[in-house]
């Protein structure tokens, strides 16, 4: 149950509140050792300190040319949308349902479920992926096809059934009633099941009704420690219509404030179009943000507003949102975060690129006691990550001068070749083929 990793390791040690404070606090060992036991960091120091700790016949996992680093964390995405990704040319209401609804509704079928459960928990560890927030389908066979796949390889994997009652093809509704006992079924299979947790998913707005909504409420006031996770201000029309379907409230996040679905381990996907007041209610409840930004741009949402959420003090995380996003990637999906600031007149650096997709995204999922570094303590995921895996990166790397450098070209142009092996609990679970 030990595990020993020699190589060149990279972590942010503290959460921060400002990007310029990121900097101060990377961990750069060039050369180093983590040692893992029962799935948990035990040490974590440089190869020379290691000598004392280590037995003499240890068995070492030495990767002396790549980078380590904690485990990527997707904190918004969707498992029956594998199949889907690159659907042409709608946004957001007319995509839901020229495409979404009908592939969604093949997950009634339990088979089905676990054949594309399995190729996904495969492709999440593909990718140096190791902790997701999951949308399932409505049915409850779906999460327990993904949860059952993620136990197997002891994931620390949120997910949960979606709550939908109107607005979407029959098939694919439930009731306020059924989504409530369902829903409460589902926590008490899985919630806090080694690693798994549970998120009440209502789909968004305007698919649920007021009474479903209602019974979100009752479902987190019964499990206060599980997780809200839906939709938030993508798209415009999206907006526009939760303003007409709920006009008694003052905003469209103020329908799930009212409900009281906002709060500490919310999720709320995109939040490309926040009014001010939004910003300041995400603030208060200490709610959580997913930037998705290979979504936004592929359906045409918007550019989200990444520097208003530091200045607001709202927690942020990195989301693909397959498949309405385009890749699996954390790297691919800092590729596109890069741009999408570009756009705004801003700059994202590598070091704040590598604190979304680590340990910011354990602290949106208020995980970070947890995850997202390599402190003494903490659940021992991590990726290894092969910095020239083609000849153009072979080319660019080596006229990097420093390290930040080269994690920069690494975000840029990196993809799932990148990822050499990938440990979840201390256990290596994926490795390239040579
Ligand atoms: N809003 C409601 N449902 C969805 C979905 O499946 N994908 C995205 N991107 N937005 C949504
Ligand atoms: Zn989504």
């Amino acid at each position: 149950m030990t595990t020993i990793v020699r190589g060149r390791f990279l972590d942010i040690q503290q959460p921060v509140t400002s990007p310029q404070d990121i900097a101060q606090h990377v961990r750069y060992i060039e050369d180093g050792v983590l040692i893992t036991e029962q799935g948990k960091i035990s040490w974590f120091g440089t190869w020379q300190d290691a000598q004392a700790h280590l037995p003499t016949d240890a068995k070492i996992d030495h990767y002396p040319d790549q980078l380590i680093v904690s485990g990527f964390i997707d904190t918004h995405i969707h498992f029956p949308q594998t199949e889907m990704v690159g659907a042409y040319g709608e946004q957001l209401l007319s995509w839901l349902e020229t495409y979404t609804f009908p592939t969604e509704m093949q997950f009634k079928d339990k088979h089905y479920a676990d054949k594309i459960a399995q190729f996904f928990i495969q492709e999440l560890l593909k990718n140096g992926t190791t902790t997701a927030l999951v949308f399932c389908t409505v049915h409850p066979e779906s999460v327990d096809a993904l949860f059952e796949n993620a136990e197997q390889k002891q994931m620390r994997l949120i997910a949960g059934k979606v709550m939908m009652d109107r607005h979407a093809p029959e098939d694919l509704c439930d009731t306020p009633e059924t989504s409530y006992q369902q829903s409460k079924n589902l926590i008490e299979k899985w919630h806090n099941k080694g690693r798994a947790l549970y998120a009440i998913t209502p789909r968004f707005a305007p698919t649920s009704t007021p009474e479903q909504l209602q019974k979100a409420q009752q479902l987190k006031q019964e499990y206060p420690s599980v997780y809200l996770h839906t939709h938030l201000s993508e798209n415009k029309d999206e907006i526009a219509w939760v303003k007409s379907l709920f006009p008694e409230h003052n905003s469209y996040l103020d329908v799930y404030h009212h409900y009281q679905l906002t709060g500490q381990r919310a999720v709320f996907a995109h939040c490309v179009h926040l009014e001010d007041h939004e910003w300041d209610c995400m603030h208060q409840t200490n709610s959580a943000i997913a930037f998705c930004p290979t979504s936004n741009l592929f359906l045409g949402s918007g550019l989200f507003p990444l520097n208003k959420a530091w200045q607001k003090q709202v927690k942020v995380g990195l989301g693909t949102d397959i498949g309405a996003g385009t890749s699996f990637s954390q790297l691919q999906t800092l590729n596109e975060a890069y741009k999408v600031q570009q756009l705004q007149g801003n700059k994202l650096s590598a070091f704040e690129s590598l604190y979304h997709a680590t340990l910011g995204g354990a602290k949106a999922l208020d995980l970070d006691d947890k995850l997202g570094n390599f402190n003494i303590g903490k659940e021992a995921d991590f990726v290894v990550l092969d910095l020239q895996p083609t000849a153009l990166q072979q080319l660019r790397q080596s006229r990097t001068q420093s390290i930040e450098d080269a994690l920069f070209a690494l975000f840029t142009m990196g993809d799932d070749r990148n990822v050499q092996a990938t440990y979840i609990y201390g256990e290596k679970v994926y490795e390239k083929e040579a």
